[in-house]
């Protein structure tokens, strides 16, 4: 349950820092699945993702859209050299891994439900939450990259936007291994992009392609006007669809692992040229 501060203080600064929400325990049972999920995957499978070839770009953008109703990994760019081979061990290569996590692994299902995360959605807003999506970001030591400046209301777009990031630390994060940054209050500003399905009879990806879109010429925030996350593990950061985040890379020997969720209200239409479909996977709140 949220305390009217809390939920003004969300209502002000478009996001919300709960330290502790999560067990140690309930950390660690998440990050070692993570590592087990990973070690399980065949990494050869993937390696036409990265070729800049037609029938890679298909297999590229089928294999992202697939991963709406399972569980895939992807690499980091770079991860890879010219001859397609891993420049390093697998486990550090994961840039992460998605996108229904939370309701087709039973460690991720059992992290991604319960009261006290339902009391959290009510309290920032969403009446029907609907949970659309999980990643387990990894941010692997050296070659773990910037994320640059974006709104997630950009990939989840509902009218009204009512996207709400879940981010959970399951490893401390620091300005060293890449922390989170956002703009206190950014979030009343402009949704400047979007990400979703344009049609594409031409292409080799089967007639969807996916783009970015520039809908407001809104300059990004400096790093000035901005505040670093550095929050211990087991912290849970709430944050509004339109807060501007972003996160520099991991500069430190150490991973920085998170895990997410993104939840939109059952009120508001949800577009069908969002790049993330459920056809046959049912949605759920946090029940
Ligand atoms: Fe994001």
């Amino acid at each position: 349950m949220l305390t009217p501060h809390q939920q003004a203080q969300y209502q002000a600064e478009g996001c919300l820092v709960l330290p502790g929400f999560k067990r140690a325990a309930e950390v660690a049972a998440l990050r070692e699945r993570a590592l087990a999920l990973i070690d399980a995957f065949d990494a050869g499978r993937h390696r036409a993702v990265f070729a800049t070839d037609d029938q890679a770009r298909k297999t590229s953008t089928a294999t992202f859209l697939a991963s709406a109703e399972g569980i895939e990994c992807f690499f980091e760019e770079g991860a890879f050299d010219g001859d397609g081979r891993l420049v390093r061990d697998k486990a550090g290569a994961i840039n992460k891994i998605g996108h229904a996590l939370h309701d087709l692994d039973p460690v991720a299902r059992a992290f991604s439900h319960g009261p006290a995360l339902a009391a959290v959605a009510a309290g920032v807003g969403l009446v029907a939450p609907q949970v659309w999506q999980s990643m387990v970001i990894c941010k692997p030591p050296a070659i773990g990259g910037e994320v640059h400046w974006h709104q997630d209301a950009s990939f989840l777009h509902t009218a009204p936007e009512s996207v709400v990031g879940f981010w959970f630390a399951l490893e401390d994060a620091t300005r060293d291994n890449g922390c989170l940054w956002v703009q206190p209050g950014g979030h009343r500003g402009p949704l400047r992009e979007r990400f979703g399905r344009v049609p594409s009879p031409t292409t080799a990806d089967g007639g969807v392609a996916l783009t970015m879109q520039t809908l407001d010429a809104t300059p990004w925030p400096t790093l000035d006007q901005a505040v670093p996350l550095e929050v211990p593990a087991g912290t849970l950061v709430v944050f509004d669809g339109l807060l501007p985040h972003c996160s520099a890379p991991n500069r430190s020997d150490r991973s920085r692992m998170a895990y997410t969720l993104h939840a939109t209200d059952g009120r508001a239409a949800y577009s069908p040229l969002n790049w993330l479909q459920r056809p046959t996977l049912p949605l759920r709140g946090f029940d």
